[in-house]
């Protein structure tokens, strides 16, 4: 099997030996163990504090696309009007899956290298349209930024009962994710971005206005929310639990609360600067608008001018450096670091850095 000794991918990430030696173990059946569910209580206590939230956590098995249309199809009805920000491919993607859901849907539209700025124009939106949803991205890991979140409260105001969605898939333990204060409803992660386990598990936060949304519509499905209301009571769970599954992801979460939440977000933030400004100084034009946000966790990079991407990729690996792609639109125009949990070390992103410079 080929490795890479500079893993940059954004996700699935390098996953430390703790973790891996978390899922090395011959487990019981989580159906029948109580002590399953003591991990699974555990696990959600330890994800609740990275979202600072009090709200329920609900873990499923399936990477992160699971949940995203969990959530969706847990809470929306043909017809229900959803309002989604795009500023991305992920963006683009909840307001795709609304109409796949026969909702109807308005888009407030950015460039792929932009950031929500002015909220107005959302505002106005919202209160026009009063949307049963809003959906929005924080970070958009193809575009390599970070929606502020912390603004979309107002927006959500506008709209009485409306439930705000937010995909935090590649920003939680890597940035701030502060659900209660910005008033998520439904916030969505996964186990194979700042997390560092493997990608077999994803989680959301609900919200007591968006558990009442899942007990009206009443959809039925592997990927459906309801099951999990009470899942701490009676101890069911709709499918056979992922007992080692479950087992990296608590480990994980307990890895980051061991450093530091804040510790944590500040190391992410810190590599990220770092390897902004060496990437400028080696003359890489970085994707995002100098007025957008950049995300702390993957930094987009447009290709070196007369480079093509397959030939590029192929010189980077030779070197030893595993990077991402372009995706959608940007295909074949960027290429993209991941500085994400375990990834999320200078030592790694110089490394990467002084291949980037004679590559
Ligand atoms: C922002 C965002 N949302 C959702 C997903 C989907 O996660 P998964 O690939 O684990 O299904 C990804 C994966 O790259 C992502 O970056």
């Amino acid at each position: 099997m080929i490795r890479y000794p500079i893993p940059m991918v954004p996700g699935p990430v390098s996953v430390p030996e703790p973790v891996l030696a978390a899922a090395a173990v011959d487990y019981p059946s989580g159906d029948l163990e109580a002590e399953f569910l003591e991990l699974y209580r555990h696990a959600r206590q330890g994800l609740q504090a990275l979202m600072e939230t009090r709200n329920d956590v609900v873990i499923h098995t399936g990477e992160g696309m699971l949940v995203l249309w969990g959530a969706m199809k847990s809470v929306l009805r043909p017809g229900d009007r959803v309002l989604s920000l795009v500023t991305g491919v992920f963006g683009q993607g909840f307001a795709d899956m609304a109409r796949g859901l026969g909702c109807n849907v308005a888009v407030f539209e950015l460039s792929h290298d932009a950031t929500l700025g002015d909220i107005e124009p959302l505002v106005e939106i919202a209160r026009r349209f009063q949307p049963r949803m809003i959906t929005a991205v924080h970070c958009e890991t193809p575009s390599g930024t970070l929606n502020p979140i912390e603004r979309l409260g107002e927006v959500k105001r506008q709209c009485g009962d409306g439930l705000l969605l937010v995909d935090a898939v590649a920003s939680i333990a890597g940035a701030r994710v502060a659900v209660d204060d910005w008033e998520v409803d439904l916030c969505l992660g996964g186990t194979q971005k700042c997390l560092s386990a493997p990608p077999s598990m994803s989680f959301l936060s609900v919200s007591d206005a968006a558990w009442d949304a899942v007990g009206y519509v009443k959809y039925a499905g592997y990927d459906a929310l309801l099951p999990f209301r009470h899942v701490l009571d009676d101890g069911w769970f709709p499918y056979t639990p992922n007992w080692q599954g479950l087992a990296c992801l608590d480990t994980a979460v307990n890895l980051v609360l061991q450093e530091g939440l804040d510790r944590c977000i500040q190391r992410h933030d810190d590599v990220a600067a770092h390897c902004r400004r060496e990437l400028a100084r080696l003359g890489y034009r970085l994707f995002p608008r100098p007025d957008a946000r950049p995300s702390p966790t993957v930094t987009t990079v447009y290709l070196p001018q007369q480079r093509e991407w397959r030939e590029f990729d192929t010189d980077l690996r030779r070197a030893g450096l595993a990077v991402g792609g372009g995706l959608g639109p940007l295909a074949g125009r960027v290429f993209r670091l991941g500085h994400m949990g375990s990834q999320a070390q200078r030592g790694i992103v110089d490394r990467a850095l002084a291949v980037l410079a004679k590559v």
